[in-house]
């Protein structure tokens, strides 16, 4: 295992390599535990470099058995192999040279699933960001590009499949059983997005014409017996070619395009060069064990690997503190895609519900970090939801600063300009303020300040003056390593409306630019004049999330209930509803701490009952408002000293509330809201199931027996709905028979299936209350736990950690001394793993003292531990700093 060097990797030292890597030829012969890797590497050194500078190549837990340079054997004396570097001195000063290098890997034995690895028979590989120097000595470093030719042999019966990057130049027989194949990628590529795949796995065969008329061969590789379960990827990702070539312009560049599902994978999915290898979570699925949820993610994720074709590989990061210019773009163009697929209302609110409930805590806590950092020990460790979400917020803020023309003409210039360049963030936004003549340089802080702007804002109206007055103050918090802020350039999209629920629109508007609806906040504080108002308004801000800042706006209850009612913007009725439940929440929390009888306002549940029984709303979108911010939500609005029990006791006792008063509504939906006809998994057929399932919900909550919920649960005929009957017993009722028996019996039907068993491990992980430990405790002794498997222990440890408030923050302290342990084991195997799954701990901080203490006891127990990766020593200390 890696220990930790304790190395700190600063932006300010980047400087390009001495030598530039013109190709890659590389052999690999296969075998479980020897693997030989040949590797020829054709350099010549970098004009104006150093003529005596040696070559410094990177390794990871390598061993070096070969060494020639030209095809002459290398003398000792002119270099040095140790496990993490190669350096070969005396090199030519300007002419190319040819450096081969040998080494011997063990794919069995690599259990961190970064590099070459070997997991259920198949051979496959993680690169992103530094497993290739676990493979061959290498400048493993994102601008280093270059064509590759790879070479697979293998035994031919135990893999009939030998899978590289790029186009397939040819195979043949190899002698003694085996056999070899050939692949040549023509455009030049980083290391990090080197793949190669080999073993025994189903086809599932499809072809794309692209917009010049090219045909490219799709293949999706899984599991044998599993291929029906791709179709619907496969679906995905055509829509997904079609769509970049319509609204990006974007067309698919080889003549084949791969993916293999893996059941043991790091991450969700990767986007190496023509063959992306995804989390096989992230394929399959049919109606008996996909849930609308998984659709939609698989829907998301198939399109966000292949926009990477041009998004990441064709234009990639000059190093990985710009893995924003991959990632955030990358996101940002995968939810315009399933918004254009879907209800883009619908899609907002879920991205931003996702953003605050992870970002925002990320953002707000040790970890927080610029979405374009400049320091890191472990890259591992960056690729966060600051880097993806916010890094997609900036893209869509930059969209909303330019508007849609201007933006397209910025993307065009990216990919004009840049094409087969590694660049910087810089080189992203200067397209953008080439495009549009628009200074870009306060809105770049969004890169580099870190911390949720706090926006706080009021209105007067003058009615002899017929104008409304909004002030504006803005203040970027403090985090780690950044004490002070620049104001920065916040589009806050905004709205007035008439008591009658019309628009209002100003004549002009003074102290402040206003661009359509986008109104620039820039300065540290603002007054904004809207003129020719003829009537108080109601004020609609930051409508559609067009900035991911906290709001502070008291508005009373009737006009949050006039935008809940009357907004054209769907995401900002939403979020109305969220304004007037969330004091409820909060004061219930606090009620509850004091053993006070709960309460709720009329206005709240009236406007949240309106919004579910309205007719004119999509069901999805009814579902969103029916479905309250989460415990760990709540514990974020109430900013510390939090007690998980009361919150729990008190959103529970409000959704008794809103159960009690609309009993009649859910009822009706309940029975209305079915989908009749075969399993669809549109979006308008899932929005009646969630809605559907949000109805049972309320119902459940006031029944007092489960056999509602057991009924629909013997009734259901897809996952969504099994799935969601399930969570109502084992969360509601954990301790009947009915609960029981669902248990007992989702398991002996999905025994045979890892994606289903894992949702099975997900629901109990996330039962409330202090119990759950021991039933996770049991649940590790059963035969169907595999420790070794990344999704199974995401699915137990990780829900627990991440998921269940109270059952981890039982008050004795025993949930984090139990994840304490589990991350020193999962760290000896799975560094990544570990180091991820710690991360639950970031908001500990907020708790209660004895709940804090306890907590902060638990991660002094990791830090105390000998033999830590890099990874998990990284986390803990500046979650502890
Ligand atoms: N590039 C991949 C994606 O987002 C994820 C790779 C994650 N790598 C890592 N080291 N965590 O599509
Ligand atoms: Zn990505």
């Amino acid at each position: 295992m890696r220990t930790d060097t304790g190395q700190i990797i600063h932006l300010a030292d980047y400087r390009p390599t001495d030598f530039v890597l013109e190709r890659v030829d590389l052999t690999f012969d296969l075998h479980p535990t020897e693997t030989k890797v040949e590797a020829r590497l054709i350099f010549h050194r970098r004009e104006g470099a150093d003529p005596k500078a040696p070559l410094v190549l990177d390794g990871d837990e390598l061993s070096l058995s070969g060494l020639l340079l030209d095809q002459v054997d290398v003398p000792a004396s002119q270099f040095e192999a140790t496990a993490e570097s190669l350096t070969v001195r005396d090199l030519p000063e300007s002419t190319p040279f040819e450096l081969t290098i040998t080494t011997v890997i063990n794919p069995e034995a690599n259990t961190q699933l970064m590099g070459l690895y070997r997991s259920g028979g198949i051979y496959c590989t993680q690169c992103e960001a530094e497993g290739f120097r676990r493979i061959t000595y290498f400048p493993d470093r994102p601008d280093v590009l270059a064509p590759y030719t790879v070479n697979i042999i293998a035994d031919k019966a135990a893999n009939p499949l030998l899978l590289s990057n790029g186009n397939f130049l040819g195979g043949a027989g190899y002698g003694e059983g085996k056999h070899f194949a050939a692949w040549f990628d023509p455009h030049p590529k980083p290391s990090y997005l080197f793949a190669l795949v080999a073993g025994d796995l189903g086809l599932v065969e499809d072809t794309f014409v692209t917009m010049s008329g090219r045909e490219v061969a799709l293949k999706i590789y899984v599991e044998h017996g599993k291929e029906p379960r791709a179709a619907y990827a496969m679906d995905a990702l055509k829509r997904s070619m079609k769509w970049d070539e319509e609204r990006f312009g974007r067309e698919y560049d080889l003549d084949i395009f791969m993916i293999v599902a893996v059941s043991d994978f790091n991450m969700g999915a990767m986007e190496n060069k023509g063959l992306n290898v995804f989390n096989d979570k992230y394929v399959l699925a049919d109606p008996e064990i996909a849930t609308d949820a998984d659709y939609a993610n698989i829907e998301a994720i198939i399109a966000h690997e292949y926009f990477h074709n041009w998004t990441g590989n064709r234009i990639t990061c000059r190093d990985w503190f710009q893995l924003c210019i991959k990632e955030g773009l990358t996101v940002y163009r995968d939810h315009e895609f399933s918004a254009d697929q879907r209800s883009r209302p619908v899609k907002r609110i879920a991205e931003v519900r996702h953003l605050k409930s992870e970002q925002f805590p990320e953002d707000s806590g040790p970890l927080a970090h610029p979405v374009r950092p400049t320091k890191y020990r472990e890259i591992n460790n960056f690729y966060t939801t600051t880097v993806y979400e916010k890094g997609s917020e900036v893209t869509r803020m930059i969209a909303t600063l330019l508007g849609r023309d201007l933006f397209k003409k910025g993307m065009d210039l990216y990919f004009d300009r840049h094409d087969g360049q590694a660049v910087t963030i810089e080189d992203f936004i200067k397209c953008f303020e080439d495009a549009s003549g628009r200074d870009l340089t306060q809105f770049s802080l969004w890169y580099h300040q870190a911390g949720t702007p706090l926006v706080t804002a009021s209105g007067t109206y003058d009615a002899a003056a017929k104008s409304f007055t909004l002030s504006l103050e803005q203040m970027v918090p403090a985090t780690p390593g950044q004490a002070t802020k620049e104001p920065m350039h916040i589009p806050l999209r905004t709205a007035l409306f008439a008591a009658d629920g019309a628009l209002l629109t100003p004549t002009s508007v003074t102290g402040a630019e206003l661009t359509d609806d986008v109104l620039h906040l820039t300065a540290r504080t603002q007054t904004a004049v809207f003129h020719d108002i003829p009537s108080r308004p109601v004020l609609s801000l930051n409508r559609s999330f067009s900035t991911p800042i906290n709001l502070q706006l008291s508005q009373s209850a009737k006009d949050l209930a006039l935008i809940a009612r009357y907004e054209t913007d769907h995401f900002a009725r939403w979020q109305a509803l969220i304004d007037l439940g969330l004091p409820n929440l909060l004061q219930a929390a606090r009620d509850a701490r004091q053993g006070i009888p709960v309460t709720c306002d009329a206005a709240f549940v009236d406007a949240l009952l309106a919004a579910a029984n309205d007719e004119s709303l999509e069901p999805a979108f009814r579902a969103q408002a029916l479905a309250l911010p989460s415990e760990a939500d709540i514990a974020r609005e109430l900013g510390g000293n939090n007690d998980p029990d009361a919150i729990h006791t008190g959103r529970q006792a409000i959704l008794a509330l809103i159960a009690e008063a609309g009993k009649n509504i859910f009822a009706a939906l309940y029975d209305n809201m079915q989908t009749p006809g075969p399993f669809s998994p549109d979006a308008a057929s899932a929005g009646r199931r969630a809605l559907r399932n949000a109805a049972l919900t309320y119902l459940s909550q006031s029944d007092n027996a489960p056999a509602r919920a057991k009924a629909a649960f013997d009734a259901a005929n897809n996952m969504t709905d099994l799935s969601a009957a399930l969570t109502i017993l084992a969360h509601r009722f954990p301790e009947t028979a009915e609960a029981k028996a669902a248990i007992e019996g989702f398991r002996d039907r999905f025994a045979g299936n890892a994606l289903v068993i894992d949702k099975w491990f997900a629901i109990q992980a996330a039962i409330p209350g202090a119990a759950t430990l021991e039933r996770i405790q049991g649940l590790m002794e059963t035969p169907l736990f595999k420790r070794t498997n990344p999704n199974r222990m995401r699915a137990l440890v990780g829900t627990f950690a991440f998921a269940n408030p109270t059952g981890f923050g039982r008050a004795d302290g025993a949930g984090y001394r139990f994840l304490a342990e589990e991350i020193l084991d999962i760290d000896q195997r799975n560094p990544q793993l570990a180091a991820r799954i710690l991360t639950s701990m970031r908001s500990w901080r907020l708790l209660e003292p004895v709940r804090a203490d306890h907590a902060r006891s638990a991660l002094m127990q990791i830090e105390r531990a000998g033999n830590l990766s890099t990874d998990v020593r990284d986390i803990v200390d500046r979650i502890l700093k």
